[in-house]
């Protein structure tokens, strides 16, 4: 294993509330506008959409990035650290909270027995689905990883995204060019497809390709991608299949959260919290 310097490197806590400190001073400024503005607004959206108005668990949202520990764990898969080293000395940092990352490599690492493909709708920077392939080629799994964004940040956002704005997220100019070079690095060029564009166009272009999926991470924080995102992938996912929702318990994403529960309205089937904000599902049987 490398050292403790080499793997604390590799994350990058500026995008997140890293300390209690900095969590209770984070609280105090969203509090009252998630309770007072944010939380109203959402419940009235989701009588528009025709769901449940009442949804108890959102209370406890801004209370879940205290727990440090998840809520659910898998263990995380074999060479988690070997593959964070790697990543470190590709100069490539990862910007999720560290709980949350394993709870998300270990989700993924939960359907090895399912022979089917990687989907990240909303890459970002590329860091967890580069770690996810390198994983995949330290595992020798035979899985591609479609990572999935318009590179440009948030596109327009709907009446639901009453925390986001157009434009958060924003990659660096030539940031496709930089994660294949990245990819090269680690040696996993050919287990990774970037599809850069509106998730819209990349289905599009997608829905030619038979494509299945073991694992999906969803993390667009707005309405209208994660809608699209669950529309396209949820029913190409293989039974066994993990899904995880990177915003489902999000202070500022509600929005996610509608899309995921208009979505799964016609089913039984209820998010189970992962770890901070996320959260999933296994899926049983092809929607
Ligand atoms: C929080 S970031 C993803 C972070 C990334 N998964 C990580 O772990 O670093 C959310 C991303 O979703 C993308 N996104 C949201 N809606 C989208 C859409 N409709 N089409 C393409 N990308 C979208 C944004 O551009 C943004 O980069």
């Amino acid at each position: 294993m490398e050292s403790s310097h080499t793997l604390q490197e590799v994350f990058d806590d500026s995008h997140y509330a890293g300390t209690v400190l900095a969590k209770l001073k984070r609280s105090l400024q969203l509090g009252p506008k998630y309770y007072l503005v944010d939380l109203p607004r959402y419940l009235r959206h989701r009588r528009v959409l025709n769901l449940p108005v009442w949804d108890f668990d959102v209370l406890a949202n801004p209370l879940r990035e205290f727990r440090a520990r998840p809520d659910f764990v898998f263990p995380v898969p074999p060479a988690y650290d070997e593959a964070l080293a790697q990543l470190a000395q590709a100069g490539i940092c990862l910007t999720m909270p560290r709980n949350r990352l394993e709870a998300l490599v270990g989700a993924w690492w939960a359907t090895q027995g399912v022979a089917s493909h990687v989907i990240e709708c909303g890459s970002y920077r590329g860091a967890t689905a580069l770690l996810i392939a390198v994983l995949g080629r330290l595992q020798q799994t035979a899985q591609t990883v479609h990572m999935l964004d318009t590179f440009t940040g948030i596109p327009d956002t709907s009446r639901f995204d009453v925390g986001r704005r157009r434009g958060e997220f924003i990659a660096p100019d030539g940031q496709v060019a930089a994660i294949q070079a990245q990819a090269d690095a680690l040696q996993v060029r050919n287990r990774i497809e970037v599809h850069r564009g509106l998730f819209s166009e990349t289905f599009d272009r997608l829905k030619e390709r038979d494509l299945r999926f073991a694992f999906v991470h969803v993390d667009a924080n707005i309405y209208q991608g994660t809608w699209e995102a669950c529309q396209f992938a949820i029913p190409r996912t293989a039974r066994g299949g993990i899904v995880v929702f990177d915003d489902y318990n999000g202070v500022c994403d509600l929005g996610a959260r509608l899309a995921i529960d208009h979505y799964l309205a016609p089913t039984s089937v209820k998010p189970k919290p992962l770890a901070g904000s996320s959260a999933w599902i296994k899926v049983a049987a092809r929607a």
